[in-house]
């Protein structure tokens, strides 16, 4: 029986960020600190005509600012920059800043003041006075959607089966276009770092999802080896993809403190952080749906485009998850960009699968009212049995009980099927549904075991905790297969002086890291039994590997404790103060023969006020199959954030744009609405377990970033129920259901 897989546990870094003492990158104290200040351009496109800084030079407290007149250039990039398990483009052509007279988005920095505080750095960057060559910037990506092009030609998916003539064969079909806006990451901690150089060495505490990418973007832009740069993140206070890459704050924080030879201080405002560090994009999506009669799709033709900036092409891959929830014969599908004035997108919370699902999931639902069949039935008519691209079976797919799990505690089969058939006195009802889908990823990652004769081990690897847990979850795998109580388990990430892990995305960290934690254990199980089995009369001559457990300082035979070792006793025996495992693990190939991915289906309640037409998601039941649960407690807690960030996305987040200058309008939380407790009611997430020893030894699927596919199309579907009216472009704001 295991004594903590499967079992809720707190989290053990938790005490430690409710009282403060968890350090975020900006909170480090470091002597001598000078403090900056970042100035942006007030235009969105154009040149920087002249940029005066004297008055704010003059200022109290300066101590330097740079423009792109005085900064020093990085050194420039070699093609091995960047590597392709950062999920990055291989060519680095990411934004730095104060490089150039080149205005490519509004907000941009183009100055930065240091000065001995950060009140004092602030208020000279007002005195910063820039003229511009202006021009008009194009923001707008619906207006520009001719322009739209292949990013990459060469990776697109081929059609399958013979999709537009099958379209037109089809006796039922539903065309209908999608957008979704700008939507901004919006984390408690804002981007910050404090770096310092000790002769050539640079040292930088930074908030990021990988301490190594971070390591490698700056050694490459000083021109100075990777081993020179330690980068230092041990809690980062959310981030969902907006650390995934480095921002352009930690170059020009460590340019800085090179050049005045002083520790520097750089943090974004809220403000700063709409242009600091990438956004889910503009997505426009045209979806056209072919049926026969009794529901069965013959044809699906998905087109999408999104923004990007003018000089990186990011393609948010919106169609990829859609082309295989459903099994159907004839598929196309597209992903094109167009180039816009504003900084370069980024990945954001489930990129492309929650923009793209809530395309498909709407028009699965206006195609079940264009047959008159139940919505959740027409998914299950279109189950995909084995992967309907590949055609590979999947490794696990509790999809379908997922659907009956969820239909049965929301009590689905009581739903009216006419729109505006259901009532709660004044209120309309609405129940709406749809289909949830991530990946089951895993990403070499190694991890450093030290287990000491003292009955205490430490786990070391540089992965990072944005939130979910995984200080946490990684301390009750190490606890479970050390067989140590959690208590006597250290583990620490976020320093580039621990073995290398990836970024903490993709929702793969756990798969990634916890099987390295796993295997790592039974590399110290197969060392401890070596030593013991020098012994002539030791118990475990005859065992194998598999047939041992690590046990309350034991080494025994599984089930038989009558069979052990002493460990503290054998390390000591052997002068062995402490055992050291260095352990890197990678996929298996054994999963190239199957499909692999995690599942979900929501259930969602909306009530809309019949005059104001305000929608509130009254009730959400979502039930998940994503491998094994490690902990219960944080897992849960994974899948409300993805519903509650899917009821943000579907009902109020959009960052507007006043596409005359090409500027962002609410860039603040005060205008820029995310959901607060008061907009979040009933809300259960359920888990259907399943047993899955081929995506990795201890069945873990990615669950992060799946609680929030599908809840938009579940939110918008619910809404069109309640009141008759389809609203495909999100958020739905009462405005567009009067
Ligand atoms: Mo997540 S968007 O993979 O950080």
């Amino acid at each position: 029986m295991p004594r903590y897989i499967g079992k809720e546990m707190s989290r053990v870094d938790g005490i430690a960020k409710v009282t403060g003492k968890a350090k975020y990158a900006a909170e480090f104290q470091v002597p001598n600190l000078a403090y900056g200040f970042i100035v942006q351009s007030t235009v969105g496109k154009g040149t920087i005509k002249s940029i005066d800084t004297g008055e704010a030079s003059r200022a109290p407290g300066v101590i330097r600012i740079y423009t792109h007149e005085n900064a020093p250039k990085p050194a420039p990039p070699k093609s091995t920059e960047l590597k392709p398990q950062d999920n990055a483009p291989e060519r680095d052509k990411s934004f730095r800043a104060l490089q150039t007279d080149q205005i490519f988005f509004n907000m941009q920095p183009i100055a930065l003041v240091l000065a001995e505080s950060f009140e004092q750095a602030r208020y000279a960057a007002r005195l910063v006075k820039t003229t511009y060559n202006e021009e008009k910037p194009t923001t707008n990506m619906e207006v520009a959607l001719k322009t739209a092009f292949v990013p990459n030609p060469q990776r697109a998916p081929k059609p399958r089966g013979n999709p537009a003539q099958a379209l037109k064969s089809s006796p039922v079909k539903i065309e209908a276009e999608y957008t979704i806006p700008i939507e901004h990451h919006n984390p408690m901690e804002p981007h910050g770092a404090i770096a310092f150089w000790e002769n050539e060495k640079l040292t930088i505490f930074d908030k990021t999802q990988g301490v190594y990418t971070v390591r490698r973007h700056l050694a490459t832009s000083f021109g100075i080896p990777e081993e020179n740069v330690r980068v230092i993140s041990p809690f980062v206070g959310g981030a969902f993809g907006s650390s995934l890459r480095p921002n352009y704050y930690p170059a020009i924080a460590a340019m800085a403190a090179r050049e005045i030879n002083r520790p520097v201080k750089l943090v974004y405002t809220r403000q700063q952080m709409f242009t600091g560090h990438g956004y889910r994009p503009h997505t426009w999506q045209k979806v056209a749906l072919g049926a026969e009669q009794n529901g069965k799709l013959t044809a699906i033709i998905h087109e999408a485009v999104n923004n990007s900036s003018t000089f990186e092409d990011y393609s948010d891959n919106t169609t990829n998850f859609p082309r295989s929830v459903y099994a159907c014969p004839n598929v196309d599908s597209s992903q094109k960009i167009v180039k816009t004035d504003l900084s370069t997108p980024c990945a954001m919370r489930a990129p492309g699968a929650v923009s793209g699902m809530f395309a498909l999931e709407c028009a699965m639902d206006e195609l079940a009212y264009a047959l008159k069949i139940d919505p959740l039935e027409l998914r299950l008519i279109n189950y995909a049995d084995v992967h309907p691209e590949s055609g590979k079976p999947f490794s696990s797919k509790a999809l379908r009980e997922c659907y009956q799990l969820g239909a049965e505690k929301f009590g689905w089969k009581n739903r009216k099927f006419e729109p505006r058939s259901m009532r709660d006195g004044r209120q309309l009802v609405g129940w709406g549904t749809a289909t949830g889908v991530w990946g089951a990823f895993q990403q070499p990652a190694s991890v450093k075991i030290t287990l000491r004769a003292d009955g205490t081990a430490h786990i070391a690897s540089a992965t990072s905790d944005i939130g979910p847990g995984t200080y946490t979850v990684i301390t009750l795998i190490a606890a479970e297969y050390l067989g140590l109580s959690a208590e006597k388990v250290k583990f620490e990430l976020g320093d580039t002086k621990f073995p290398r892990a990836p970024v903490q995305g993709g929702s793969f960290t756990t798969a990634s890291v916890g099987t390295a934690v796993y295997e790592s254990a039974r590399n110290i199980c197969q060392k401890l039994m070596n030593l013991a089995n020098k012994e002539s009369n030791s118990p475990l001559k005859t065992a194998k590997i598999d047939d041992l457990e690590m046990l309350n300082g034991n080494l025994q035979i599984k089930n038989n404790s009558s069979q052990k070792v002493n460990i503290s006793e054998l390390m000591r025996k052997n002068n062995l103060p402490e055992l050291i495992d260095v352990h890197e693990a990678k996929p298996s190939s054994e999963r190239q023969k199957y499909a692999t991915g995690a599942h979900g289906a929501q259930f969602v309640e909306v009530k809309v006020d019949p005059d104001l037409r305000i929608v509130r998601v009254t009730r959400v039941i979502e039930a998940t199959a994503c491998g094994k649960i490690m902990n219960p407690k944080t897992s849960h807690s994974q899948e409300i954030g993805g519903i509650v960030w899917g009821i943000g996305m579907a009902l109020t987040e959009a960052t507007e744009i006043d596409h005359r200058y090409g500027r962002i309008m609410n860039p603040n939380l005060q205008h820029y609405h995310v959901p607060v407790n008061a907009d979040v009611l009933n809300v259960e997430t359920l888990f259907v377990e399943e047993d899955d020893k081929i995506v990795n030894p201890l069945g873990i699927k990615g669950m992060g970033e799946l609680g929030m596919v599908g809840i938009p199309a579940a939110i918008a579907n619910a809404v069109f129920h309640a009141t008759g009216r389809r609203v495909r472009d999100l958020p739905i704001t009462p405005d567009k259901l009067l």
